[in-house]
Protein backbone atom coordinates (compact mmCIF):
# COMPACT_ATOMS: atom_id res chain seq x y z
CA UNK A 1 0.00 0.00 0.00
CA UNK A 2 1.40 3.16 -0.76
CA UNK A 3 1.94 5.96 1.61
CA UNK A 4 -0.99 8.34 2.25
CA UNK A 5 -0.91 12.14 3.42
CA UNK A 6 -3.92 14.22 3.72
CA UNK A 7 -3.76 18.20 5.14
CA UNK A 8 -5.85 20.48 6.35
CA UNK A 9 -5.44 24.84 7.12
CA UNK A 10 -5.66 26.59 10.29
CA UNK A 11 -8.44 28.64 10.42
CA UNK A 12 -8.65 32.05 12.20
CA UNK A 13 -12.46 33.61 13.29
CA UNK A 14 -13.06 37.12 12.19
CA UNK A 15 -16.09 37.43 14.04
CA UNK A 16 -18.25 36.42 17.09
CA UNK A 17 -15.69 33.68 18.93
CA UNK A 18 -17.55 32.81 21.90
CA UNK A 19 -21.16 34.39 21.13
CA UNK A 20 -21.01 31.08 18.41
CA UNK A 21 -21.03 28.93 21.31
CA UNK A 22 -24.83 30.23 22.85
CA UNK A 23 -26.15 30.15 19.15
CA UNK A 24 -25.45 33.75 17.72
CA UNK A 25 -23.35 34.06 14.31
CA UNK A 26 -20.07 34.25 13.73
CA UNK A 27 -17.63 34.43 10.69
CA UNK A 28 -14.38 31.91 10.34
CA UNK A 29 -11.98 32.02 7.16
CA UNK A 30 -8.95 29.40 6.75
CA UNK A 31 -5.60 29.85 7.09
CA UNK A 32 -3.74 28.46 4.33
CA UNK A 33 -0.11 29.29 5.53
CA UNK A 34 -0.43 27.00 7.91
CA UNK A 35 -1.23 23.54 7.89
CA UNK A 36 -1.52 20.39 9.54
CA UNK A 37 -0.79 16.83 8.40
CA UNK A 38 -1.31 13.55 8.50
CA UNK A 39 0.55 10.55 6.74
CA UNK A 40 -0.07 6.93 6.98
CA UNK A 41 2.39 4.06 5.79
CA UNK A 42 2.11 0.67 5.32
CA UNK A 43 4.32 -1.48 7.73
CA UNK A 44 4.90 -4.99 5.67
CA UNK A 45 6.79 -6.46 8.83
CA UNK A 46 4.17 -4.94 11.40
CA UNK A 47 1.95 -7.33 13.46
CA UNK A 48 -1.47 -7.20 11.60
CA UNK A 49 -4.07 -4.70 13.40
CA UNK A 50 -1.36 -2.70 15.22
CA UNK A 51 -1.21 0.58 14.58
CA UNK A 52 1.48 3.21 15.59
CA UNK A 53 0.91 6.84 16.02
CA UNK A 54 3.74 9.31 15.81
CA UNK A 55 3.26 13.04 16.44
CA UNK A 56 6.67 14.54 17.16
CA UNK A 57 5.49 17.91 18.55
CA UNK A 58 3.74 16.31 21.46
CA UNK A 59 6.49 13.81 22.17
CA UNK A 60 3.83 10.70 21.06
CA UNK A 61 5.41 7.55 20.07
CA UNK A 62 2.74 5.48 20.89
CA UNK A 63 0.58 2.36 19.89
CA UNK A 64 -2.94 3.25 19.26
CA UNK A 65 -3.96 -0.17 21.72
CA UNK A 66 -1.67 1.79 24.29
CA UNK A 67 -3.44 5.08 24.38
CA UNK A 68 -6.25 6.06 26.17
CA UNK A 69 -9.72 5.97 24.58
CA UNK A 70 -10.25 9.99 24.57
CA UNK A 71 -6.57 10.69 23.61
CA UNK A 72 -7.54 12.84 20.77
CA UNK A 73 -5.87 11.88 18.11
CA UNK A 74 -6.18 8.23 19.05
CA UNK A 75 -10.15 9.42 19.15
CA UNK A 76 -9.79 10.50 15.66
CA UNK A 77 -8.40 7.25 14.50
CA UNK A 78 -10.89 5.00 16.63
CA UNK A 79 -13.67 7.21 14.90
CA UNK A 80 -12.54 6.60 11.27
CA UNK A 81 -12.66 3.05 12.26
CA UNK A 82 -15.85 2.37 13.41
CA UNK A 83 -17.33 4.28 11.15
CA UNK A 84 -15.93 2.18 8.32
CA UNK A 85 -16.74 -0.50 10.49
CA UNK A 86 -13.28 -1.54 10.62
CA UNK A 87 -11.66 -3.86 13.05
CA UNK A 88 -8.46 -5.04 12.41
CA UNK A 89 -6.35 -2.08 10.25
CA UNK A 90 -3.48 -3.45 7.94
CA UNK A 91 0.20 -3.02 10.21
CA UNK A 92 0.80 0.90 9.48
CA UNK A 93 2.32 4.10 11.16
CA UNK A 94 0.45 7.25 11.60
CA UNK A 95 2.81 10.72 11.71
CA UNK A 96 1.29 13.60 12.41
CA UNK A 97 3.22 17.01 11.87
CA UNK A 98 2.13 20.62 11.78
CA UNK A 99 3.00 24.32 11.93
CA UNK A 100 -0.15 25.53 13.44
CA UNK A 101 0.54 26.48 16.51
CA UNK A 102 -0.78 24.58 19.69
CA UNK A 103 -3.51 26.15 21.78
CA UNK A 104 -3.42 29.82 19.46
CA UNK A 105 -7.15 29.70 18.38
CA UNK A 106 -5.41 28.84 15.19
CA UNK A 107 -7.39 25.78 15.08
CA UNK A 108 -4.49 23.38 15.47
CA UNK A 109 -7.10 20.70 17.33
CA UNK A 110 -9.39 20.43 14.37
CA UNK A 111 -7.33 20.58 11.82
CA UNK A 112 -5.07 17.43 13.23
CA UNK A 113 -8.24 15.92 13.30
CA UNK A 114 -8.99 16.63 9.82
CA UNK A 115 -5.99 15.42 8.24
CA UNK A 116 -5.96 12.25 10.17
CA UNK A 117 -9.67 11.47 9.45
CA UNK A 118 -8.89 12.28 5.57
CA UNK A 119 -5.41 10.19 5.39
CA UNK A 120 -6.41 6.99 6.98
CA UNK A 121 -9.71 7.01 5.49
CA UNK A 122 -7.88 7.22 2.19
CA UNK A 123 -5.49 4.58 3.46
CA UNK A 124 -8.42 2.18 3.98
CA UNK A 125 -9.62 2.69 0.77
CA UNK A 126 -12.89 4.40 1.60
CA UNK A 127 -12.20 8.21 1.99
CA UNK A 128 -14.48 9.98 3.73
CA UNK A 129 -16.75 12.68 2.46
CA UNK A 130 -16.37 16.04 3.92
CA UNK A 131 -19.43 15.79 5.75
CA UNK A 132 -18.18 12.87 7.45
CA UNK A 133 -15.53 14.29 8.26
CA UNK A 134 -16.42 17.85 9.53
CA UNK A 135 -18.98 15.48 11.39
CA UNK A 136 -16.32 13.26 13.24
CA UNK A 137 -13.92 16.56 13.76
CA UNK A 138 -16.39 17.63 15.52
CA UNK A 139 -16.85 14.29 17.79
CA UNK A 140 -13.12 14.98 18.57
CA UNK A 141 -13.24 18.55 19.52
CA UNK A 142 -15.88 17.84 22.04
CA UNK A 143 -12.70 16.11 23.95
CA UNK A 144 -10.63 19.08 23.63
CA UNK A 145 -13.48 20.93 24.99
CA UNK A 146 -16.63 19.98 26.09
CA UNK A 147 -19.03 22.62 24.08
CA UNK A 148 -17.46 23.21 20.88
CA UNK A 149 -19.74 25.42 18.77
CA UNK A 150 -18.72 23.65 15.17
CA UNK A 151 -17.04 26.37 13.36
CA UNK A 152 -13.99 24.94 13.48
CA UNK A 153 -14.25 22.14 12.09
CA UNK A 154 -16.52 23.16 9.54
CA UNK A 155 -13.99 26.20 7.99
CA UNK A 156 -11.30 23.95 8.14
CA UNK A 157 -13.19 20.57 6.38
CA UNK A 158 -15.08 22.81 3.86
CA UNK A 159 -11.93 25.29 3.36
CA UNK A 160 -14.03 28.03 2.76
CA UNK A 161 -14.86 31.13 4.93
CA UNK A 162 -17.87 30.50 6.64
CA UNK A 163 -21.31 31.99 8.48
CA UNK A 164 -21.76 29.36 11.06
CA UNK A 165 -24.46 29.48 13.56
CA UNK A 166 -24.70 26.38 15.65
CA UNK A 167 -26.57 23.23 14.56
CA UNK A 168 -27.64 25.00 11.45
CA UNK A 169 -26.19 23.70 7.85
CA UNK A 170 -23.31 25.44 7.07
CA UNK A 171 -23.14 28.72 4.49
CA UNK A 172 -19.94 29.46 2.51
CA UNK A 173 -19.45 33.48 1.94
CA UNK A 174 -19.25 34.79 -1.01
CA UNK A 175 -16.17 37.26 -0.77
CA UNK A 176 -17.02 40.12 -2.77
CA UNK A 177 -13.30 41.65 -3.29
CA UNK A 178 -10.78 40.00 -1.13
CA UNK A 179 -9.05 41.43 1.29
CA UNK A 180 -6.04 41.42 3.44
CA UNK A 181 -5.50 39.99 7.70
CA UNK A 182 -2.41 40.49 9.65
CA UNK A 183 -2.01 37.49 12.03
CA UNK A 184 -0.26 38.49 15.02
CA UNK A 185 0.01 35.74 17.33
CA UNK A 186 1.33 36.35 21.29
CA UNK A 187 3.16 33.17 21.81
CA UNK A 188 1.19 32.49 24.88
CA UNK A 189 -0.78 29.10 24.77
CA UNK A 190 -4.41 29.48 25.82
CA UNK A 191 -6.20 26.13 26.13
CA UNK A 192 -10.05 26.81 24.67
CA UNK A 193 -11.57 24.74 27.22
CA UNK A 194 -10.49 26.58 29.95
CA UNK A 195 -11.47 30.27 28.24
CA UNK A 196 -14.80 28.76 27.19
CA UNK A 197 -15.25 27.21 30.73
CA UNK A 198 -14.56 30.40 32.23
CA UNK A 199 -16.92 32.04 29.82
CA UNK A 200 -19.70 29.77 30.80
CA UNK A 201 -19.41 30.45 34.84
CA UNK A 202 -19.15 34.29 33.91
CA UNK A 203 -22.30 33.88 31.76
CA UNK A 204 -23.97 31.79 34.62
CA UNK A 205 -23.33 34.54 37.18
CA UNK A 206 -24.53 37.42 34.76
CA UNK A 207 -26.74 36.16 32.40
CA UNK A 208 -28.52 39.07 31.14
CA UNK A 209 -24.75 40.68 30.83
CA UNK A 210 -23.57 38.30 28.72
CA UNK A 211 -26.28 37.54 26.55
CA UNK A 212 -26.20 41.04 25.38
CA UNK A 213 -22.68 41.07 24.77
CA UNK A 214 -23.49 37.79 22.48
CA UNK A 215 -26.59 39.25 20.98
CA UNK A 216 -24.39 42.16 20.07
CA UNK A 217 -21.51 40.48 18.97
CA UNK A 218 -23.81 38.56 16.69
CA UNK A 219 -25.01 42.00 15.19
CA UNK A 220 -21.61 42.60 14.30
CA UNK A 221 -21.15 38.82 12.58
CA UNK A 222 -23.82 39.79 10.44
CA UNK A 223 -22.89 43.08 9.33
CA UNK A 224 -19.67 41.69 8.29
CA UNK A 225 -21.22 39.59 6.27
CA UNK A 226 -22.86 41.77 4.14
CA UNK A 227 -19.66 44.24 4.26
CA UNK A 228 -18.17 40.79 2.96
CA UNK A 229 -20.46 39.50 0.47
CA UNK A 230 -21.17 42.93 -1.24
CA UNK A 231 -17.60 44.15 -1.80
CA UNK A 232 -17.15 46.64 1.22
CA UNK A 233 -14.34 44.52 3.02
CA UNK A 234 -13.03 48.37 4.34
CA UNK A 235 -16.27 48.61 6.67
CA UNK A 236 -14.63 45.40 8.60
CA UNK A 237 -11.97 47.55 10.42
CA UNK A 238 -14.37 49.32 12.37
CA UNK A 239 -16.32 46.28 13.33
CA UNK A 240 -13.47 44.46 14.42
CA UNK A 241 -12.65 47.15 16.39
CA UNK A 242 -16.25 46.76 18.10
CA UNK A 243 -16.05 43.19 18.60
CA UNK A 244 -13.01 43.41 20.57
CA UNK A 245 -14.32 45.63 23.21
CA UNK A 246 -16.98 43.48 23.22
CA UNK A 247 -14.62 40.08 24.32
CA UNK A 248 -12.55 42.51 26.33
CA UNK A 249 -16.23 43.14 28.05
CA UNK A 250 -16.62 38.47 27.94
CA UNK A 251 -13.10 38.82 29.88
CA UNK A 252 -11.22 36.72 27.24
CA UNK A 253 -8.61 39.52 26.65
CA UNK A 254 -5.10 39.50 27.74
CA UNK A 255 -2.80 42.62 28.54
CA UNK A 256 -0.67 41.38 25.80
CA UNK A 257 -3.61 40.80 23.03
CA UNK A 258 -4.53 44.71 23.86
CA UNK A 259 -0.92 45.66 23.28
CA UNK A 260 -0.68 43.97 19.81
CA UNK A 261 -4.23 45.38 18.64
CA UNK A 262 -3.25 48.82 19.89
CA UNK A 263 0.27 48.02 17.91
CA UNK A 264 -2.07 47.13 14.57
CA UNK A 265 -4.18 50.46 14.92
CA UNK A 266 -1.77 52.26 15.62
CA UNK A 267 0.46 51.16 12.52
CA UNK A 268 -2.32 51.76 9.80
CA UNK A 269 -4.50 48.42 10.69
CA UNK A 270 -8.29 49.77 9.59
CA UNK A 271 -9.18 47.78 12.66
CA UNK A 272 -7.95 44.84 15.01
CA UNK A 273 -9.44 42.24 17.51
CA UNK A 274 -8.31 38.71 19.27
CA UNK A 275 -9.05 35.98 17.37
CA UNK A 276 -10.20 32.55 19.04
CA UNK A 277 -10.88 31.35 22.29
CA UNK A 278 -8.50 34.83 24.09
CA UNK A 279 -6.39 35.26 26.92
CA UNK A 280 -3.43 34.34 24.80
CA UNK A 281 -3.17 32.91 21.36
CA UNK A 282 -3.94 35.48 18.41
CA UNK A 283 -4.95 38.72 17.68
CA UNK A 284 -5.86 39.67 13.59
CA UNK A 285 -5.63 43.44 11.87
CA UNK A 286 -7.46 44.83 8.65
CA UNK A 287 -4.80 45.56 6.72
CA UNK A 288 -4.15 46.43 2.70
CA UNK A 289 -1.81 44.74 0.73
CA UNK A 290 0.10 47.74 0.95
CA UNK A 291 -0.17 48.64 4.53
CA UNK A 292 0.44 44.47 5.37
CA UNK A 293 4.07 44.34 6.18
CA UNK A 294 4.14 47.86 8.28
CA UNK A 295 1.43 46.14 10.34
CA UNK A 296 3.56 42.85 10.52
CA UNK A 297 6.58 44.86 11.42
CA UNK A 298 4.65 47.05 13.96
CA UNK A 299 3.27 43.64 15.38
CA UNK A 300 6.91 41.81 15.77
CA UNK A 301 8.13 45.18 16.97
CA UNK A 302 5.34 44.84 20.06
CA UNK A 303 6.33 41.45 20.91
CA UNK A 304 4.61 39.62 18.42
CA UNK A 305 5.84 35.87 18.39
CA UNK A 306 5.30 35.45 14.97
CA UNK A 307 2.83 37.38 12.28
CA UNK A 308 1.21 35.56 8.89
CA UNK A 309 -0.37 37.64 6.01
CA UNK A 310 -3.43 36.35 4.51
CA UNK A 311 -5.73 37.05 2.32
CA UNK A 312 -9.11 35.79 2.30
CA UNK A 313 -11.30 35.55 -0.99
CA UNK A 314 -14.04 33.01 -1.51
CA UNK A 315 -11.80 29.30 -2.32
C1 LIG B 1 -12.61 28.80 19.21
O1 LIG B 1 -11.91 28.80 17.98
C2 LIG B 1 -13.83 29.66 19.12
C3 LIG B 1 -14.73 29.66 20.36
O2 LIG B 1 -15.90 30.40 19.98
C4 LIG B 1 -15.11 28.27 20.78
C5 LIG B 1 -16.02 27.55 19.79
O3 LIG B 1 -16.66 28.18 18.96
O4 LIG B 1 -16.13 26.32 19.90
C6 LIG B 1 -14.07 30.39 21.52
Amino acid sequence: MPAITASAPGKVILFGEHAVVYGRPAIAVPVNEVRARATVNADPRGVPGTMRIQAPAIGLDALLADLPDDQPLAAAVSSVLSMLEISRVPACTLRITSTIPLASGLGSGAAVSVAILRALSAFLGQPLSDEQVSALAFKVEKLHHGTPSGIDNTVITYVRPVYFVRGQPIQTLQVAQPFTIVIGDTGIPSPTAITVNDVRSLWGEKTAHYESLFDSAGQIARQARQAIESGRPEELGALMDTNHSLLQEMGVSSPELDRLVSAARASGARGAKLSGSGRGGNMIALASPDTASLVANALSAAGAYRTIVTTVHSK
